[in-house]
């Protein structure tokens, strides 16, 4: 029996999004970054993320700091070659938002091109600028305020945000100019969860939350951490539904012990040749033999 609750039959857009919100149902978002999650996310979440993550969670960097936007365009084409009907969005990568508008906009822009619905940045009043462009280049944006991962230099660590009155303060200001300027969407991340509860209340649009508690919109986790596909420490936001890691290595070791016993490949794994072609093949000598 398949455990799909109430996937959405036809492709989200983002008018379902905020009629959702309006109807208190909650959204479902997670990362993918390869054809292989997006066709096993597709069927069950709302929104794909080709999130910047992609650089720690599976290229190997510390951060997300490295990341470009040829590296996302890469996942962004592979992601959208699956034609999902969840809503693909692409997250702008450091530095791909932070030099020009022009710039801002080619970035984007591309990413749209590439076959996302959308794009996500993150920063609050101090993007205005580049927020307003895109907006008015009619290119959806989701926006993403609190624990910001390209800010980690200045927040000094992955460090709850919006613990003091003045942070919370802000926090809520800086939802407010977003929408306003036309997001259609926020992320919420690592902040109290009184505080993104107060924040959503505050908004017509959605808020997705990770380590913001359950009063968002909506929730996304990374896509290895919800089926334990990495072997990192995860942090106390993350709930893993499956050990990845250990089911799927203990398949390998399975089909490597086949192989060494030569278990496998057996008749089933295996082509055969006609009868006759099998004759002809026993009685083969080399030609200096004869
Ligand atoms: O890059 C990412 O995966 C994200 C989500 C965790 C929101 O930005």
């Amino acid at each position: 029996m398949s455990h799909i609750s109430q996937p959405h039959a036809q492709r989200v857009t983002i008018p379902m999004l905020q009629r959702w919100k309006a109807e208190g149902r909650r959204m479902v978002m997670t990362t993918a970054y390869d054809t292989v999650s997006a066709r096993i996310a597709d069927p069950v979440v709302d929104i794909l993320l080709v999130g910047d993550s992609v650089g720690n969670v599976c290229l190997g960097f510390e951060n997300t700091l490295s990341v470009s936007v040829e590296m996302m365009n890469h996942h962004v084409e592979a992601v959208a070659r699956t034609k999902p009907r969840a809503l693909l969005v692409a997250d702008m990568p450091f530095l791909s938002f932070h030099i020009s508008v022009a710039d801002t906009i080619r970035n984007a822009g591309g990413f749209l091109q590439r076959g996302a619905a959308a794009v996500k940045l993150e920063g609050g009043a101090r993007r205005i600028e580049m927020l307003k462009a895109l907006v008015d280049s009619e290119i959806p944006v989701m926006g993403h305020l609190g624990l910001t991962p390209q800010s980690v230099n200045v927040i000094g660590g992955f460090k709850v945000q919006g613990r003091t009155a003045s942070e919370a303060l802000r926090l809520l200001d800086d939802a407010q100019t977003l929408q306003e300027v036309g997001c259609f969407a926020l992320v919420l991340e690592g902040i109290p969860a009184e505080l993104a509860a107060r924040v959503t209340d505050s908004l017509t649009i959605p808020t997705i939350g990770i380590g913001a508690g359950v009063g968002c919109s909506g929730q996304v986790l990374v896509f290895h951490d919800v089926l334990g596909l990495t072997d990192e420490p995860r942090p106390k936001f993350v709930r893993t539904y499956v050990e990845g890691v250990d089911t799927l290595r203990d398949a390998l070791l399975r089909w490597a012990a086949d192989v060494r016993s030569g278990a496998f490949p057996g008749a089933q794994e295996s082509y055969r040749l006609p009868g006759d072609l099998a004759d002809a093949i026993a009685n083969w000598a080399p030609l200096n033999s004869k």
